[in-house]
C-alpha cells in the first residue's frame, strides 16, 4: 500500500476520535462513574511520562531515567497522605478494580470467607462472584440488605459477621445514594478481626471534600477507589489506609507491583496531584453544588411522575439519582431512547431486580457530577428532568434542544 493509502488509515481513526469528541461534548452526560479532567490536568496528561517505565516505589526503582518521576510521585503521595491524615497510600493501581484486587488478595487467601453487599444492594462487580472476589476464589457471604428501606440490616449482618468470621467485609459500592452504617458494622468486625474495606470509587470526590461519610472516621481500615468519578482526576485507582501493620503495608505494595501492575502509567500521576489540588481549592463549592443538583433533579423527576427510588429518605445524599423505569419499558429501552437524543446514562440493577439478568434491569442510574462541573445548577437540572420527560413519557424529539442547551455549558468550572 502506498503512502496515500496508509494516510487513509490515520484519517479514519482521527475522524472517529474527532466525531466522538464532538458528539460527547454535545451530549448531556449523566453517567455516574465518569467526569472530565480540567484543562491543566489534560495538559499534564500528555507528556513524555506517557512513554516511560517505572517499577517499584519512588527512589527505589528498577528502571533508570526517573529522577523527576520520583519527585512527582513522592509529591503526590505526600499530598494524599496529608489531605486524608493517613500513613499509607498507593497510587499505582491503574484502575479501581486493580486496587480492589491488590487489597483483597492481601487480606484473604483462596477458599477463605469474605463478605460483600450484593449487586442489588449496590455493590460493584469486583466485589462479587463474577469479578475480583470470584476470581480470587473466596467463599462469599452477603450483607443482609433490605430493599424496602434501602438499608443494611445492621443486626442481622452483625450476627452473620460473628458467625462466619469473614476475613474482610467490602462496603461502599456503585449505587451509593446514602451513607452506610460503617460505625455500627465495625463494632461486630472488631470482635472477630474482620477488616473493613470501603470502596469509595463513586464518592471519592465527595469524601475528599467532607461531603459524604468519612470512612476512616467511621472505622474503615482501608479505602480503595477509582480517581475519575466524583473525584475529577485521571482514570486510575488508589489505595489509602492508616495502618500500623508494616507487614500488611508491604503485602499490599507487593500485590500492586509486581502483582497486578508493572508500569503504572506515569502520566496519570501529575494529574492526580493537580486534581487533588483543584479539589482542595474549589472542591467545597463543586461538591456542594453536586449535592444540590442531584436533589433538584430527583425532586423534579418525581414531580414529573417518575418513580425515583429513595423517596422516603429524601432521594439521595450523593451525586446519584436512581429511577425505576419498569413502567417505561425498563432500563435498556430508556437508556437507548435517551442516547438517541444526546442524553447519556446507564441502565442499572435496582433493589428487587433479578440480579442474574443484568442486561435487562428495571432501573437507570444518573450522576450529576460531570454536568455540575460544566456549570449546571438546580434550574438546569430541572430542564434536564424536562428533557427526560419529553423523551421518555411524551416520545418527543428534543435532540436539537438538548444540543442547544448543552452548548451553554462549554467550559469546566471549579478549576485554576
Ligand atoms: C464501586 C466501584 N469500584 C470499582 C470500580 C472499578 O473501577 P475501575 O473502572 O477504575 O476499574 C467501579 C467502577 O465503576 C465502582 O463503581
Amino acid at each position: 500500500m502506498g503512502p496515500m493509502g496508509r494516510l487513509k488509515y490515520m484519517e479514519k481513526i482521527i475522524d472517529l476520535v474527532n466525531k466522538h469528541n464532538e458528539w460527547r461534548r454535545s451530549c448531556i452526560n449523566l453517567i455516574a462513574s465518569e467526569n472530565t479532567m480540567s484543562p491543566i490536568c489534560e495538559k499534564l496528561y500528555t507528556s513524555d511520562l506517557m512513554h516511560r517505565y517505572a517499577e517499584g516505589l519512588p527512589f527505589q526503582r528498577y528502571y533508570k531515567g526517573l529522577k523527576y518521576v520520583d519527585e512527582i510521585e513522592d509529591l503526590t503521595e505526600k499530598e494524599f497522605k496529608k489531605h486524608f491524615n493517613i500513613n499509607f497510600v498507593d497510587i499505582r493501581p491503574t484502575s479501581g478494580t486493580l486496587a480492589n484486587y491488590a487489597v483483597f488478595s492481601s487480606l484473604a487467601k483462596p477458599g477463605e470467607t469474605i463478605m460483600s453487599l450484593g449487586i442489588d444492594g449496590g455493590s460493584h462487580i469486583s466485589h462479587e462472584k463474577g469479578g475480583a472476589i470470584g476470581m480470587l476464589k473466596y467463599e462469599i457471604e452477603h450483607v443482609v440488605y433490605n430493599p424496602e428501606n434501602l438499608e443494611i440490616d445492621v443486626q442481622k449482618t452483625g450476627e452473620k459477621i460473628l458467625e462466619k468470621k469473614p476475613k474482610f467485609i467490602i462496603l461502599g459500592g456503585s449505587v451509593l445514594l446514602f451513607p452506610q452504617p460503617l460505625k455500627e458494622i465495625k463494632e461486630y468486625c472488631s470482635e472477630v478481626q474482620t477488616k473493613m474495606v470501603y470502596d469509595a470509587a463513586h464518592v471519592f470526590g465527595l469524601i475528599t471534600c467532607g461531603k459524604f461519610q468519612n470512612p476512616f472516621e467511621e472505622g474503615a481500615d482501608i479505602i480503595t477507589s477509582s480517581t475519575h468519578k466524583t473525584f475529577p482526576g485521571p482514570q486510575g485507582g488508589i489505595i489509602l489506609a492508616n495502618l500500623d501493620d508494616e507487614k500488611l503495608k508491604t503485602k499490599i505494595q507487593n500485590r500492586v507491583f509486581p502483582g497486578f501492575v508493572s508500569n503504572h502509567h506515569l502520566h496519570r500521576v501529575p494529574c492526580l496531584y493537580a486534581a487533588l489540588r483543584e479539589m482542595q481549592e474549589f472542591g467545597e463549592e463543586y461538591t456542594s453544588q453536586i449535592l444540590k443538583n442531584s436533589k433538584a433533579l430527583a425532586l423534579k423527576l418525581n414531580e414529573l411522575g417518575f418513580d425515583v427510588i429513595g423517596k422516603s429518605k429524601g432521594y439521595t445524599e450523593s451525586h446519584q439519582v436512581l429511577l425505576n423505569v419498569r413502567k417505561q419499558g425498563g432500563g435498556k429501552i430508556v437508556a437507548d431512547k435517551l442516547e438517541d437524543q444526546n442524553i447519556i446514562l446507564n441502565k442499572n440493577i435496582i433493589p428487587h431486580d433479578n440480579t442474574s439478568d443484568p442486561d435487562n434491569p428495571n432501573g437507570i442510574r444518573i450522576g450529576v457530577q460531570e454536568m455540575t462541573r460544566f456549570g449546571m445548577k438546580e434550574k438546569d437540572m430541572e430542564q434536564v428532568a424536562h428533557f427526560i420527560f419529553n423523551i421518555i413519557i411524551e416520545n418527543k424529539d428534543v435532540k436539537n434542544k438538548v444540543i442547544e442547551f448543552r452548548n451553554n455549558f462549554k467550559n469546566i468550572k471549579f478549576v485554576f
